[in-house]
Protein backbone atom coordinates (compact mmCIF):
# COMPACT_ATOMS: atom_id res chain seq x y z
CA UNK A 1 0.00 0.00 0.00
CA UNK A 2 1.33 3.39 -0.94
CA UNK A 3 1.77 5.85 2.31
CA UNK A 4 -0.12 8.93 2.59
CA UNK A 5 0.94 11.44 0.25
CA UNK A 6 1.92 13.78 3.76
CA UNK A 7 4.18 10.88 4.47
CA UNK A 8 7.73 11.43 3.26
CA UNK A 9 8.64 8.61 1.06
CA UNK A 10 12.81 7.51 1.04
CA UNK A 11 13.60 6.22 -2.41
CA UNK A 12 17.14 4.67 -2.45
CA UNK A 13 18.95 4.57 -5.14
CA UNK A 14 20.92 0.80 -5.98
CA UNK A 15 24.24 3.48 -7.79
CA UNK A 16 26.63 3.33 -4.45
CA UNK A 17 25.19 -0.59 -4.16
CA UNK A 18 27.74 -3.69 -5.26
CA UNK A 19 26.82 -5.03 -8.48
CA UNK A 20 27.88 -7.99 -8.27
CA UNK A 21 25.47 -8.40 -5.49
CA UNK A 22 22.19 -6.22 -6.83
CA UNK A 23 19.58 -8.57 -5.39
CA UNK A 24 21.27 -8.72 -2.08
CA UNK A 25 20.67 -4.89 -2.31
CA UNK A 26 17.22 -4.50 -3.01
CA UNK A 27 16.59 -7.29 -0.15
CA UNK A 28 18.26 -5.19 2.30
CA UNK A 29 16.74 -2.01 0.93
CA UNK A 30 13.16 -3.86 1.82
CA UNK A 31 14.39 -4.87 5.11
CA UNK A 32 15.72 -1.27 5.87
CA UNK A 33 12.00 0.25 5.26
CA UNK A 34 12.51 1.78 1.78
CA UNK A 35 9.63 2.77 0.29
CA UNK A 36 10.85 2.15 -3.49
CA UNK A 37 13.81 1.62 -5.29
CA UNK A 38 15.17 3.89 -8.12
CA UNK A 39 17.52 2.05 -10.61
CA UNK A 40 19.45 4.80 -12.23
CA UNK A 41 19.26 4.07 -15.81
CA UNK A 42 22.53 5.49 -17.63
CA UNK A 43 23.53 5.38 -21.38
CA UNK A 44 26.83 7.06 -21.56
CA UNK A 45 25.21 9.79 -23.81
CA UNK A 46 22.45 11.40 -22.40
CA UNK A 47 24.97 11.40 -19.31
CA UNK A 48 28.68 10.25 -19.00
CA UNK A 49 28.39 6.94 -16.78
CA UNK A 50 27.02 3.63 -18.03
CA UNK A 51 24.58 1.27 -15.50
CA UNK A 52 22.02 -0.97 -16.01
CA UNK A 53 19.72 -2.97 -18.47
CA UNK A 54 16.04 -4.21 -18.55
CA UNK A 55 17.62 -7.58 -17.79
CA UNK A 56 19.41 -6.51 -14.53
CA UNK A 57 15.95 -4.64 -13.55
CA UNK A 58 14.16 -7.95 -13.97
CA UNK A 59 16.36 -10.32 -12.56
CA UNK A 60 16.17 -8.30 -8.79
CA UNK A 61 12.42 -8.09 -9.59
CA UNK A 62 11.32 -11.16 -8.36
CA UNK A 63 13.10 -11.23 -5.25
CA UNK A 64 11.39 -8.15 -3.24
CA UNK A 65 7.46 -6.53 -2.97
CA UNK A 66 9.10 -3.31 -3.38
CA UNK A 67 7.90 -1.28 -6.47
CA UNK A 68 10.56 -0.67 -8.89
CA UNK A 69 10.92 3.05 -10.25
CA UNK A 70 13.39 3.45 -13.49
CA UNK A 71 15.09 7.08 -13.71
CA UNK A 72 16.10 6.52 -17.53
CA UNK A 73 18.95 9.35 -17.97
CA UNK A 74 19.46 8.34 -21.68
CA UNK A 75 18.84 9.89 -25.15
CA UNK A 76 15.55 8.96 -26.50
CA UNK A 77 13.85 7.63 -23.67
CA UNK A 78 10.95 6.02 -26.12
CA UNK A 79 13.37 3.71 -27.26
CA UNK A 80 13.20 0.85 -24.66
CA UNK A 81 9.85 1.99 -23.14
CA UNK A 82 8.18 -1.39 -22.71
CA UNK A 83 11.72 -3.02 -21.72
CA UNK A 84 11.43 -0.98 -18.32
CA UNK A 85 7.71 -1.78 -17.86
CA UNK A 86 8.36 -5.97 -18.61
CA UNK A 87 11.51 -5.80 -16.01
CA UNK A 88 8.91 -5.28 -13.59
CA UNK A 89 9.12 -0.94 -13.23
CA UNK A 90 5.92 0.18 -11.91
CA UNK A 91 7.46 4.15 -12.50
CA UNK A 92 9.07 5.73 -15.48
CA UNK A 93 10.74 8.42 -14.81
CA UNK A 94 12.06 10.67 -18.17
CA UNK A 95 14.13 13.37 -18.18
CA UNK A 96 12.86 16.25 -19.90
CA UNK A 97 15.66 17.49 -21.81
CA UNK A 98 16.23 13.79 -23.80
CA UNK A 99 12.34 13.48 -25.17
CA UNK A 100 11.86 14.89 -28.55
CA UNK A 101 7.81 14.74 -28.15
CA UNK A 102 7.67 14.56 -24.40
CA UNK A 103 4.16 14.86 -24.56
CA UNK A 104 3.76 11.97 -27.04
CA UNK A 105 6.18 10.21 -24.52
CA UNK A 106 4.46 10.86 -21.51
CA UNK A 107 0.74 9.34 -23.14
CA UNK A 108 2.93 6.54 -24.18
CA UNK A 109 4.57 5.56 -20.41
CA UNK A 110 0.68 5.80 -19.46
CA UNK A 111 -0.37 3.55 -22.15
CA UNK A 112 1.84 0.76 -21.41
CA UNK A 113 -0.01 0.89 -17.49
CA UNK A 114 2.66 2.30 -15.14
CA UNK A 115 2.80 5.42 -13.54
CA UNK A 116 4.73 8.35 -16.16
CA UNK A 117 7.09 10.84 -14.31
CA UNK A 118 9.25 13.63 -15.61
CA UNK A 119 12.49 14.64 -14.55
CA UNK A 120 13.99 18.25 -15.10
CA UNK A 121 18.67 18.70 -14.18
CA UNK A 122 19.14 22.05 -12.84
CA UNK A 123 19.95 24.08 -14.97
CA UNK A 124 16.46 22.87 -16.49
CA UNK A 125 13.79 25.30 -16.14
CA UNK A 126 10.38 24.51 -14.71
CA UNK A 127 8.34 25.80 -17.56
CA UNK A 128 9.85 23.25 -19.80
CA UNK A 129 7.09 20.58 -17.89
CA UNK A 130 4.49 23.04 -17.23
CA UNK A 131 2.08 21.77 -20.04
CA UNK A 132 2.75 18.06 -19.15
CA UNK A 133 1.76 18.38 -15.81
CA UNK A 134 -1.79 16.50 -16.71
CA UNK A 135 0.32 13.25 -18.00
CA UNK A 136 2.72 12.74 -15.34
CA UNK A 137 2.11 10.90 -11.33
CA UNK A 138 5.58 12.53 -10.46
CA UNK A 139 7.60 15.05 -11.49
CA UNK A 140 11.63 14.84 -10.16
CA UNK A 141 13.90 17.51 -9.54
CA UNK A 142 17.67 16.86 -10.06
CA UNK A 143 19.53 18.20 -6.93
CA UNK A 144 22.96 17.30 -8.62
CA UNK A 145 23.85 17.26 -12.22
CA UNK A 146 22.81 13.55 -13.45
CA UNK A 147 25.31 10.97 -14.22
CA UNK A 148 27.25 10.02 -10.51
CA UNK A 149 26.29 9.22 -6.48
CA UNK A 150 28.13 10.46 -4.25
CA UNK A 151 27.80 14.79 -5.34
CA UNK A 152 27.27 17.52 -3.54
CA UNK A 153 23.71 18.46 -3.16
CA UNK A 154 22.76 22.14 -5.08
CA UNK A 155 20.92 24.19 -2.68
CA UNK A 156 20.12 26.84 -5.57
CA UNK A 157 17.35 24.11 -6.42
CA UNK A 158 15.34 24.75 -3.64
CA UNK A 159 13.35 27.91 -5.76
CA UNK A 160 13.27 25.60 -8.20
CA UNK A 161 11.53 22.84 -5.95
CA UNK A 162 9.38 25.43 -4.28
CA UNK A 163 7.51 26.70 -7.14
CA UNK A 164 7.18 23.09 -8.45
CA UNK A 165 5.26 22.67 -5.16
CA UNK A 166 3.49 25.93 -6.24
CA UNK A 167 2.73 24.50 -9.39
CA UNK A 168 1.40 21.08 -8.66
CA UNK A 169 -1.00 22.80 -6.11
CA UNK A 170 -2.80 25.00 -8.42
CA UNK A 171 -2.57 22.62 -11.35
CA UNK A 172 -3.78 19.28 -10.03
CA UNK A 173 -4.57 19.75 -6.13
CA UNK A 174 -6.74 16.70 -6.02
CA UNK A 175 -3.97 14.12 -7.77
CA UNK A 176 -1.13 14.15 -5.30
CA UNK A 177 1.15 14.52 -8.34
CA UNK A 178 4.72 13.00 -6.24
CA UNK A 179 7.13 15.57 -5.89
CA UNK A 180 10.75 13.86 -5.90
CA UNK A 181 14.04 15.23 -5.85
CA UNK A 182 17.44 12.98 -6.41
CA UNK A 183 20.93 14.26 -5.46
CA UNK A 184 23.21 14.64 -2.62
CA UNK A 185 20.46 14.21 -0.45
CA UNK A 186 21.85 13.49 3.35
CA UNK A 187 20.21 13.83 6.80
CA UNK A 188 22.15 17.59 6.66
CA UNK A 189 20.32 18.44 3.29
CA UNK A 190 16.72 16.97 3.09
CA UNK A 191 15.54 19.58 6.03
CA UNK A 192 16.10 22.25 2.74
CA UNK A 193 14.60 20.35 0.29
CA UNK A 194 11.57 19.15 2.61
CA UNK A 195 10.80 22.89 3.65
CA UNK A 196 10.53 23.96 -0.23
CA UNK A 197 7.95 21.64 -0.92
CA UNK A 198 9.56 17.88 -1.41
CA UNK A 199 7.66 15.30 0.03
CA UNK A 200 9.80 11.88 -2.04
CA UNK A 201 13.53 11.85 -1.56
CA UNK A 202 15.80 9.40 -4.06
CA UNK A 203 19.29 9.05 -1.84
CA UNK A 204 21.86 6.91 -2.20
CA UNK A 205 25.40 7.47 -1.10
CA UNK A 206 23.35 9.10 2.41
CA UNK A 207 22.17 5.41 2.77
CA UNK A 208 24.64 3.21 1.76
CA UNK A 209 27.71 4.81 3.61
CA UNK A 210 25.84 5.02 6.15
CA UNK A 211 27.97 3.81 9.42
CA UNK A 212 25.39 2.26 11.06
CA UNK A 213 23.92 0.66 8.31
CA UNK A 214 20.85 1.11 5.90
CA UNK A 215 17.85 0.83 8.07
CA UNK A 216 18.84 3.46 10.42
CA UNK A 217 20.02 5.70 7.54
CA UNK A 218 16.98 5.20 5.79
CA UNK A 219 14.71 5.73 9.85
CA UNK A 220 16.73 9.19 10.35
CA UNK A 221 16.38 10.15 6.79
CA UNK A 222 12.52 9.99 6.99
CA UNK A 223 12.51 11.20 10.43
CA UNK A 224 14.43 14.65 9.22
CA UNK A 225 11.87 15.02 6.18
CA UNK A 226 8.90 14.34 8.96
CA UNK A 227 10.59 17.34 11.13
CA UNK A 228 11.38 19.55 8.48
CA UNK A 229 7.61 19.50 7.17
CA UNK A 230 6.34 19.38 10.54
C1 LIG B 1 22.74 11.05 -10.32
C2 LIG B 1 22.00 9.98 -9.59
C3 LIG B 1 22.22 10.14 -8.10
C4 LIG B 1 21.69 8.99 -7.31
C5 LIG B 1 21.71 9.35 -5.83
O1 LIG B 1 22.61 10.88 -11.67
O2 LIG B 1 20.61 10.04 -9.92
O3 LIG B 1 21.62 11.33 -7.70
O4 LIG B 1 20.42 8.69 -7.71
O5 LIG B 1 23.03 9.52 -5.50
P1 LIG B 1 23.48 10.31 -4.18
O6 LIG B 1 22.40 10.17 -3.16
O7 LIG B 1 24.76 9.62 -3.80
O8 LIG B 1 23.68 11.72 -4.61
Amino acid sequence: MTPPASRPLIVPSVLPADFANLGEACRQLEKAGADRIQWDIMDGRFVPNLTFGPDTVASCRPLVELPFEAHLMVDDPDRLLPRWVDAGCATIIVHAEAATHLHRTLQTVRGLGVRAGVAINPATPLSLVEHVIDLVDLLLIMTVNPGFGGQAYLASQERKIAAARGLLDAAAPERNIELEVDGGITTETIDGAAQAGARTFCAGSALFRAPRGLESAVAELRRRAEEAIR
